[in-house]
């Protein structure tokens, strides 16, 4: 066999031969184990193994079933000839598709491995290149280098729920395939490397000594690890045919077959071994390189003499990781590198100390790549809730993977709660017309954060489950056509009529949605918060109740509500802000001498404050119908919101027909000026710069999105509405005034000014449905200008482009340089300009629902943030047009190994 792990083959090769004859017969192989022959239709016992494999129809949906050319069947293979590799299933459709692999035990630890056998299955003679993941987490760069072989990848994992996904991701290089997927559990006290955070993916695996051509696996090995045989030429082999060997008192148990044939060196007393770690693809998008574990196994094969001794040292790349080593007869020793360490190559020599009689030896060795895996799964509960909910009632749809992540695959029907710092949980599921049949299942109530539930038109039977009410935080349930019947059980009545659940059902309509009352969501328990939150509240005066109320519910998730009449006036504040007369703004303004801006709202002028504060003083233009009582009401409102990243309010005036707003005056103008370099400053505007101001937009508006009551949309975010102040912190301007400016019929002019052109959100723009997932849309566009430099609309020579238009063709190739702008020369972080493209990108999809919120941009500006600041010298220079680092990978691997 040729040295593993050699030039650019990216995949450990297998040539699979075995000796059935040693095989003793075992149904279906140790309990737990899962074998599937992807594309297969049949069940079968595999004739070398014995283990029973299974078609793939139930852990999967999508994909379709081939069989690969008849050319690659056996003739090439020879005795390595295997029957899982000639079904396999591809996937043309899908950017991602998923095999869901249950029922595991969460918390226990297994191996995993994927076999892919290309074999032209498709006419075309053109390897395919994809990404294979372990739910969320990059697991390999699958590259096919070779039709015929049956290359293979394996990973050891702790089951993060009671289901594993892995998912075939489409780099658009190649239609994904996979030809056998197989699960073995393993015991918890091996490899102790493995926890909830971290993954061993396998690089190399050799039998040292062995000399016929096979691949010890199960039955030999009874966790079915792969072993492949291996001896070099200057080494030489023993064996022993004793059955004595007790193999698993070890911690890593190789199995006995492996560990009784070793290599010793031909002559002299040294036995090295020697690895050029290529750099596996993934280590190209990645923060460091790989991180290697080690481990090399040991044991003593001959009964020694009185005066024989074999005592030798291990050096690993100038390091000594093992002194004095005297292996014990027919037991295994095992040596490791104590902690995963980066290695461009692996040189190891085995050499006798001073004294020892006989040569070293080696049996087995195995090396790993450490890889962490990024929590970011949704709560386990909920994926085996939702999970028993997919099979029970065979959702089809697109339910593949984890339900939350990534944000832009999120399952369709379902949205997950904002907190993505945690494990994010589901709040609402919509099974809405999808034929559901027979009874509801009692894992519905599992999914413990729900707030809401449309279960309407389906063929459901039975009475209406008691355990809904347990469902603590629903006030939405929709059984309209369900095909449940009544009577609508006592707890669930009780809530009714608590108002604290919207219920539709035939022949029953509760009046939550019909009196005038407003959904105002409060704690339910009386806390220092609770009065803090007291604070922020004000009455409503929407006059689309419907809206309001819809997008109140949809984006809390306080523990209940609590409804509260709208003419209730029982608030009052002591007001803050402060009121100034017209009379007194002309003296501010010097008689509106300077403009410093236009808006959609009307014009802004310079100002001076009698104690010399810098003011901006915004004079609306008079469109809205509202009555005094209402701007003032409003007006207040936003002197009482404050946020860093807000630009702060002064006051507001309302004299006769004229109405203005003061605000503090930022000195370092628009990110709009910094932008397009019309703020007269002469150094560059860094990456760094640029990303900490992105962090604060965001900030600002995730405040106003999650932070306020009822929620604010701005309407018009854009980069000229974002200011800089001294520090060149971002603060958000004009928010609240959308509000201000609402006025029922003249939507059509509401639109023109809500919105400015190329930032607006073209599902708002179609539907006039607004939410703040159309800040969102515009926040995309201006991460986008941030990362490129350019306009929302680009000119050029023949028509205007759109700057998502501008970016894609860059997207799709993976071409950074591209996209960049060339103002910023060298001078960024590769992996953290990819992230704040993804989260453009992910901001900017054009179905609202399909966007993240502002949280969690947030969040990931936050990751990038800190990528900077964590490598503070670290100015990556660009790999120029390098296709390898698609967005594809880098949009899921938020790894940091
Ligand atoms: C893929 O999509 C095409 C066109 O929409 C469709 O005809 C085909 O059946 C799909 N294949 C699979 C496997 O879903
Ligand atoms: C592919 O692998 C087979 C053996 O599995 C070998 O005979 C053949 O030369 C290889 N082809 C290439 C292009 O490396
Ligand atoms: C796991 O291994 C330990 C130590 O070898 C052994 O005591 C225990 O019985 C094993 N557990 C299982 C489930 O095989
Ligand atoms: C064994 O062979 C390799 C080349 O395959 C060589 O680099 C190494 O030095 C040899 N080792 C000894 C101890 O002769
Ligand atoms: C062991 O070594 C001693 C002295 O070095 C020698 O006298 C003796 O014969 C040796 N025994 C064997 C079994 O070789
Ligand atoms: C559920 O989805 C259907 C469409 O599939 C939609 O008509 C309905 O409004 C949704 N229900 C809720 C509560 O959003
Ligand atoms: C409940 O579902 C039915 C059927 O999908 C729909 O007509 C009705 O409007 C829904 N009720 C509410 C309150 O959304």
């Amino acid at each position: 066999m040729e040295t593993p792990n050699r030039g650019t083959c990216l995949i450990l090769i297998g040539y699979v031969l075995f000796l059935s004859s040693l095989q003793e017969p075992v149904s279906g192989g140790q309990e737990g184990f899962i074998s599937i022959d992807c594309g297969k239709t049949y069940t079968y016992h595999d004739k070398k193994t014995d283990l029973k494999y299974v078609p793939d129809t139930n852990f999967i949906d999508s994909g379709e079933n081939n069989q690969i050319s008849s050319y690659f069947r056996g003739v090439l293979d020879g005795n390595a000839d295997y029957a899982q590799s000639y079904n396999l299933r591809s996937f043309p459709n899908g950017t991602r598709n998923c095999y869901t692999l249950r029922p595991v035990i969460k918390g226990s630890k297994y191996l995993l491995r994927a076999f892919f056998k290309y074999g032209n299955y498709d006419g075309k003679d053109i390897l395919p290149r994809f990404d294979l993941y372990l739910g969320e987490n990059l697991w390999f760069h699958v590259q096919i280098v070779n039709s015929s072989r049956n290359s293979y990848t394996e990973i050891i994992a702790v089951a993060p729920a009671n289901s594993i996904s892995v998912c075939l991701l489409n780099r658009n290089t190649g239609v994904p395939f996979i030809s056998s997927l197989e699960l073995r559990p393993l015991n918890d006290s091996l490899y102790r490397e493995v926890d909830t955070s971290s993954s061993l993916v396998l690089r190399s695996t050799l039998d040292c000594g062995e000399t016929g051509d096979i691949q010890i696996r199960y039955p030999d090995d009874s966790y079915d690890r792969l072993w492949n045989t291996y001896l070099r030429y200057n080494w030489t082999s023993i064996r022993t045919t004793s059955d004595s060997f007790d193999a698993t008192m070890s911690e890593y148990q190789p199995p006995s077959k492996v560990m009784k044939t070793a290599a010793i060196p031909k002559s002299g007393f040294e036995l090295d071994f020697y690895s050029d770690l290529e750099k596996f693809e993934w280590s190209k998008d990645a923060v460091g390189p790989p991180k290697h574990y080690i481990f090399l196994h040991f044991a003593e094969l001959e009964s020694l003499g009185i005066n024989d001794s074999r005592i030798f040292n291990v050096k690993l790349n100038d390091e000594v990781i093992g002194y004095n080593v005297t292996p014990k007869y027919m037991s295994t020793t095992t040596i490791t590198n104590g902690k995963p360490r980066n290695y461009d190559k692996i040189s190891l020599s085995i050499y006798s100390v001073a004294g020892s009689t006989l040569p070293p030896i080696l049996n087995s060795l195995r090396i790993y790549i450490s890889k962490q895996l990024n929590e970011k799964n949704t709560h386990s509960q909920d994926v085996d809730a939702i999970m028993d909910i997919k099979y029970e009632y065979k959702v089809k749809m697109d339910w593949m993977g984890d339900p939350c992540f990534p944000l832009e695959l999120r399952w369709k029907g379902l949205t997950c709660s904002n907190e993505i710092t945690k494990s994010p949980r589901i709040i609402s599921l919509n099974l809405s017309s999808r034929g559901l049949s027979g009874k509801l299942i009692e894992s519905v109530a599992d999914l413990t954060e729900l707030e809401q539930l449309d279960l309407s038109i389906n063929n459901l039977e039975g009475e209406i489950p008691d355990f809904l009410a347990n469902l603590a935080h629903l006030y939405f349930l929709n059984l309209t056509g369900s095909g449940l019947h009544g009577p609508i059980p006592p707890a669930l009545q009780h809530k009714l009529e608590k108002g604290l659940l919207t219920l539709s059902f035939e022949g029953f309509r509760n009046s939550a949605n019909s009196k005038k009352t407003v959904v105002i969501v409060v704690g339910s328990v009386v806390s220092v918060s609770f009065l803090l939150f007291m604070v922020l509240i004000f009455v409503w005066r929407r006059k689309n109740k419907k809206k309001d109320l819809e997008s109140s519910k949809r984006y809390s998730s306080s523990p209940s509500a609590v409804l509260l009449n709208q003419n209730n006036d029982g608030l009052h504040f002591q007001l803050k802000s402060r009121k100034f007369s017209y009379g007194e703004l002309i003296g501010i303004t010097n008689n509106f001498r300077k403009v410093l801006g236009k808006g959609g709202f009307g014009t802004v002028y310079h100002g001076v404050m009698e104690n010399g504060d810098g003011v901006a003083v915004k004079v609306l233009s008079k469109l809205s119908s509202q009555g005094p009582k209402e701007f003032q009401n409003e007006a207040q409102l936003l002197t009482r919101i404050h946020h860093r990243n807000l630009v702060p309010l002064v006051g507001y005036c309302y004299d006769k027909d004229h109405l203005a707003l003061v605000y503090e005056r930022m000195e370092e103008g628009t990110l709009e000026s910094h932008l397009s370099g019309t703020s007269g400053r002469t150094t560059v505007f860094s990456w760094r710069e640029r990303l900490k101001i992105a962090l604060g937009a965001a900030q600002g508006l995730e405040y106003l999105h999650k932070g306020c009551k009822p929620v604010i949309v701005h309407r018009d975010v854009k980069t000229s509405n974002i200011l800089l102040d001294r520090k060149m912190e971002a603060r958000i301007s004009d928010f609240g005034l959308s509000k201000i400016f609402e006025k029922d019929g003249i939507t059509h002019i509401t639109t023109a000014i809500m919105g400015t052109r190329g930032y607006l959100d073209p599902e708002y723009n179609i539907t006039n449905k607004l939410n703040e997932k159309s800040d969102v849309y515009s926040f995309g566009i201006v991460l986008l200008e941030l990362i490129t430099g350019k306009p929302a609309i680009i000119r050029s020579t023949f028509e205007p482009i759109h700057i998502i238009d501008w970016v894609q063709p860059g997207v799709e190739h993976g071409d950074l340089y591209a996209i960049v702008d060339h103002k910023l020369g060298d001078l960024y972080n590769v992996n953290s300009i990819w992230k704040v493209l993804e989260a453009a990108l992910a901001c900017t999809r054009s179905r609202s629902f399909e966007r993240i919120t502002m949280s969690e941009v947030v969040f990931l500006l936050k990751e990038c943030f800190e990528l900077e600041t964590d490598n503070d010298n670290t100015v990556h220079s660009v790999s120029h047009g390098n296709s390898s680092n698609s967005i594809g990978n880098s949009m899921k691997n938020y790894d940091n190994d």
